[in-house]
């Protein structure tokens, strides 16, 4: 069998497997010329975009069954609209599928704009939605691009910049294979592949319709693609520990807030570094007079930061500052220190939390 285009072979695929969908025409009928209503696309098209399909259907088939038309919809109280919607998280789409459907009744005679570039202008309505209802309800031959759409092309040009750096020029690869005929089928066929086949892990190559043209899947390495950004380096953070032993051999230890970094854990005090900003460091930042000296330097690298502290101490009585207790050297291993709390006591007293007998 001489191989067509790939969306040739992507929609004969189609044809035969496209997912069963309530919003959805079958393959024979759109084939055919029929067309899905624009609202119930429209509907469809805001609800899955940040929401999984299964999820989708049955919320869907309830706002039809309430609402069966953008008039009915434009007329409902937005509080109805929010009660139907909720359990679908990200609520500004009711918000503003709500709004949407005031807009299409006062300024467009309640008929939906036909064109991508039109469709972007309404509430709710941004790249990829406007593109998916334009293909798929108005047969407008524009790219659909999703995630699922940017792996697939990603992996069968083997593209080495990362998302979302090649956005666009996956966007124009998709844009110069879609057919002019059955966009909105091409459209929903990339999405199919995608969440079926063309999976993120374990790609069901074997099987799939557009395999020969596939570079990745030539050479075996299609969970390379997309790539991934690399990630952001952490920031390095910079702040002061301060040890304070006092004539018993007492460690001054607080509780640290509730909330936050280390919420709720014991800790030498310390200033007031977190993960977006350094704390204070030098003599300016010791709690109070005395005789300081420089013990060290603790590292220690947190999820989001590496932190560097400077370590002080002096043998004093004094607490310096109002809430904490001296725990015993003998019983620091047992009060709830993290990691970076036995680093910055073991800088100044090396042998803090060295096994005893
Ligand atoms: N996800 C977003 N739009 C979709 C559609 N029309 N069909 C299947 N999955 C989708």
């Amino acid at each position: 069998m001489r191989p067509l285009s790939f969306s040739q072979d992507l929609l004969g695929w189609y044809d035969r497997h496209a997912r069963v969908l309530p919003w959805r025409l079958p393959p024979a009928r759109s084939k055919a010329g029929a067309r899905p209503d624009a609202y119930s696309v429209w509907l469809s098209e805001i609800m899955l975009q940040q929401t999984q399909v299964a999820t989708v259907r049955d919320y869907y088939r309830n706002f039809l069954e309430k609402w069966p038309t953008v008039e009915a919809l434009a007329a409902a109280p937005t509080d109805d609209v929010m009660k139907a919607w909720a359990g679908l998280g990200y609520y500004s789409r009711a918000r503003n599928l709500k709004k949407c459907a005031e807009t299409v009744v006062r300024d467009h005679h309640g008929k939906f704009p036909r064109t991508a570039a039109e469709l972007k202008a309404l509430p709710g309505i941004g790249d990829y939605t406007s593109a998916a209802i334009a293909a798929i309800a108005f047969g407008e031959p524009v790219a659909v691009v999703d995630g699922n759409i940017e792996r697939i092309i990603a992996r069968r040009h083997r593209i080495e910049t990362p998302l979302p750096a090649a956005k666009s020029e996956i966007r124009d690869i998709v844009q110069s294979v879609l057919p002019r005929e059955r966009p909105g089928d091409f459209a929903q066929a990339m999405m199919d592949l995608g969440a079926s086949l063309c999976s993120p892990r374990n790609p069901a190559c074997g099987l799939c319709p557009v395999m020969a043209g596939c570079a990745a899947r030539k050479a075996g390495d299609m969970e390379r693609f997309p790539v991934k950004p690399p990630k952001a380096g952490k920031p390095s953070r910079k702040g002061a520990a301060f040890v304070v032993r006092n004539r018993e051999g007492g460690i001054f230890l607080v509780r640290r807030p509730a909330s936050g970094l280390l919420g709720g854990m014991a800790g030498i005090p310390t200033t007031g570094w977190t993960a977006r900003q350094d704390g204070a460091t030098g003599k300016g930042a010791l709690p109070f007079s005395g005789d300081w000296q420089r013990a060290g330097t603790a590292r220690h690298t947190f999820t989001h930061f590496h932190l560097e502290l400077e370590i002080w101490l002096t043998e004093s009585d004094r607490m310096p500052v109002p809430d904490g207790w001296w725990s015993a050297v003998h019983d620091l291993a047992g009060e709830a220190l993290p990691t970076v709390m036995k680093k910055a006591i073991s800088a100044a007293l090396p042998d803090a939390f060295r096994q005893r007998r």
